[in-house]
């Protein structure tokens, strides 16, 4: 490869569910490959965005009780917020339902129309709304007639549509395949979708009924269809890029890379090269296909309900040991399973006690033996010369691993040098040397030590950007963006006593501070104001606990949030259930409010919330938050505010 130039892009998402975890780790992993490219000196652009159209963002739209825009215009911008605050920092944001799309998609069709590359036909098939696509009745043998992603019984759908001519590509799409053995990896993948393409390859349906799903971009040639939302929606990687004309198209285009996840791969291995071929562009340059998050023995994904929330988890341990977590954990290409005992240990054993002590330990003892001041290496024996050597090597197979999707064994590697670095300074014993009256050892043991850790920091920066720079810093550094400087470390440089750049966290600790509002896991636990308030709702007098101090008072976390969904809980004449907007994210509270209210005059409502009270299950519901209310005798009345207040507010 010749220019030094990369294009990143995500799936684009289904607006129909908040962003959770899998959504998290693939926009993570391109915002990692895009910060390591970019110290590498590349030029990089990055793509992700949401995918609006289509029967199931429609009928979750009318759920709600909204128009599909207006849901779509809500939800889209839940993924477009979240990202920046999981330190993703995408080049660009792609709506299908923006003008510059629709007109994109529009022009390719036209132009397939036009070539005879789309033909009318009638057609008949097994189709789930939840993938928005056909099975065959051999797709769905194994998974004894269900979706195999849904869990659900695909229905019989017969109707007159359009069809592009994608089989008159398969030979094509096989020998492209065979002649580039990474278009499509890790291997497994292309492996799978060579295999697939060993039988005939049957022509794709692109149109659906404006009369059954009005919600999609009008076929430019007949006005009674709507696009296909697949075919809508792969288009958006070039849309996006300004296809035909547009500079960044000739820029970027050339080096695309597509990350997706394995659920995806079909569409993006099949239909969008051979679209892409028929339109007469290139194809891209890789697929990068990973594997499922689980939670159980279920992939995790909205509709089986059970995802974990990125912000939560970012919450308890803070955003970059999140990232730093998705990452490691994951074997590019592999399903990882999501459990946060692995999370927990794993931020305690490698972020606060390799390299977090290592940091501290380093930073405290160059204030205490070396006047605060970065020492000078004089004279390095074998084994500090050794040291730096492991580290550097980790540098230089860097861009390899990166190029072979091995970001686990980035950092992985990485952190075996800060446990060597740990390891040599215990074994060096800088303050028996001190008392040895070694002191110029004392000097070089510290300086090779911080060297390491230095460098460690900058390979680890893409994963944890914040944690780095605040870490370099102590070292009075910053990174400059001209790759990994293996002599960054500056001789005589103030240094500063790092704080405790990880701190620990108990596992139960975190059941508590997965409602805590800021960042800091600091947080994990606010015992007193929050037991107190749960006392007074549950009809109990306040209890005689004497004055709080402000400072306790600013623990609690209330917010304004809108009640978007009430049920009433099986068995439970007390209970309802409640669905709540807070803004950046939707929960799931249990109140137990259902004698004065019915459900569906909660509907709406704009109430207030102890939005960090620790997690309780009800009736085997999870309630995450409380919401307040007046008691007057046997009488109850919710706190609200008035509808004007946008959910997420802060009540103090
Ligand atoms: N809208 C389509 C994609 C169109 S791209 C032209 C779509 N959207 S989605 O919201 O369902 O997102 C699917 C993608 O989200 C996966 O390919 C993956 O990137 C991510 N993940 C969603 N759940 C996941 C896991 N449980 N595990 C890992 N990644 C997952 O499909």
């Amino acid at each position: 490869m010749a220019e030094k130039r990369i294009y990143l892009t995500t799936p684009i998402y289904y607006v129909n569910a908040l962003p959770h975890i899998g959504h998290a780790y693939t926009t993570i992993v391109c915002d990692v490959v895009r910060r390591y490219y970019r110290l590498l000196g590349y030029d990089t652009y990055f793509l992700t965005g949401t995918d609006e159209h289509g029967t199931k963002i429609m009928q979750a739209a009318e759920r709600q009780g909204e128009t599909p825009k207006q849901y779509a215009d809500r939800m889209s911008q839940a993924f477009r917020d979240l990202w920046p605050r999981l330190s993703i920092e995408p080049s660009d944001f792609i709506r299908t339902t923006e003008p510059r799309h629709e007109t994109v998609v529009r022009r390719i069709l036209q132009d397939l129309h036009d070539r005879g590359e789309i033909y009318f036909e009638k057609y008949g098939g097994l189709y789930c709304v939840g993938c928005e696509r056909f099975y065959t009745e051999t797709e769905l043998a194994a998974t004894g007639g269900y979706c195999p992603d849904h869990q659900t019984k695909p229905t019989w759908i017969e109707e007159q549509n359009y069809f592009f001519r994608m089989s008159n590509y398969q030979k094509w799409l096989v020998e492209h395949i065979r002649a580039n053995p990474d278009f499509i990896r890790p291997e497994r993948y292309r492996n799978e979708i060579l295999s697939f393409l060993a039988e005939p390859l049957r022509d794709l349906c692109i149109s659906r009924p404006a009369s059954r799903l009005p919600w999609g971009i009008p076929l430019p040639f007949d006005e009674n269809y709507v696009t296909y939302v697949w075919f809508d929606a792969l288009v958006n990687y070039v849309s996006a890029l300004g296809w035909p004309d547009g500079e960044k198209f000739a820029r970027y285009w050339p080096v695309a890379e597509h990350y997706i996840a394995k659920d995806i791969l079909k569409p993006h291995a099949v239909y969008w090269p051979t679209m892409l071929k028929a339109a007469g562009l290139a194809p891209y340059r890789h697929l990068n296909v990973h594997g499922y998050w689980n939670y159980g023995e279920l992939k995790m994904s909205k509709s089986l309900g059970n995802v974990a929330s990125p912000l939560d988890l970012a919450h308890i341990y803070g955003v970059d040991a999140l990232r730093y977590f998705l990452l490691r954990e994951m074997v590019f290409g592999l399903d990882a399973a999501f459990d946060e005992q692995a999370f927990n240990d794993r931020y305690n054993s490698n972020l606060a006690d390799d390299l977090g002590n290592l940091l501290s330990r380093l930073t405290a003892m160059i204030q205490r033996y070396c006047d605060g001041r970065v020492p000078p290496g004089r004279a390095l024996e074998r084994g500090d010369q050794a040291l730096l050597t492991l580290i550097e090597a980790v540098v230089r197979s860097a861009p390899q691993w990166l190029a072979d999707l091995k970001f686990h064994q980035i950092i992985e590697e990485t952190l075996q040098a800060v446990r060597s670095l740990n390891r040599y300074v215990t074994g060096q014993e800088p303050w028996a040397l001190m008392k040895a009256g070694k002191r110029e050892r004392v000097e070089t043991v510290l300086h090779v030590a911080s060297r390491g850790a230095v460098i460690a920091l900058q390979l680890l920066a893409p994963v944890m950007p914040a944690k780095t720079a605040e870490a370099l810093s102590w070292f009075g550094l910053e990174m400059s963006g001209g790759g990994i400087d293996t002599q960054l470390l500056k001789v005589g440089a103030p240094v500063v006593a790092g704080n405790v750049l990880f701190p620990k966290i108990r596992l139960g600790q975190t059941e508590e501070a997965g409602q805590a509002a800021g960042p800091s896991p600091a947080k994990a636990s606010i015992q007193s104001p929050k037991s107190k308030i749960q006392n007074e709702t549950k009809g109990t007098p306040m209890p005689e606990t004497g004055e709080v101090t402000f400072e306790e008072f600013a623990k609690m976390d209330l917010r304004v949030a809108r009640v978007v969904e009430a049920y009433a809980v099986e068995g439970a004449t007390k209970l309802v259930r409640l669905i709540i907007d807070l803004g950046a994210e939707k929960r799931q509270i249990v109140a137990g409010i259902a004698q004065q209210y019915k459900p569906e005059q909660l509907v709406g409502m704009s109430i207030v919330v102890v939005a960090n009270l620790a997690p309780r299950k009800l009736r085997g519901f999870e309630s995450k938050g409380m919401l307040l209310a007046a008691h007057d005798g046997e009488a109850l009345r919710l706190i609200t505010t008035d509808a004007n207040c946008a959910p997420g507010s802060k009540v103090s």
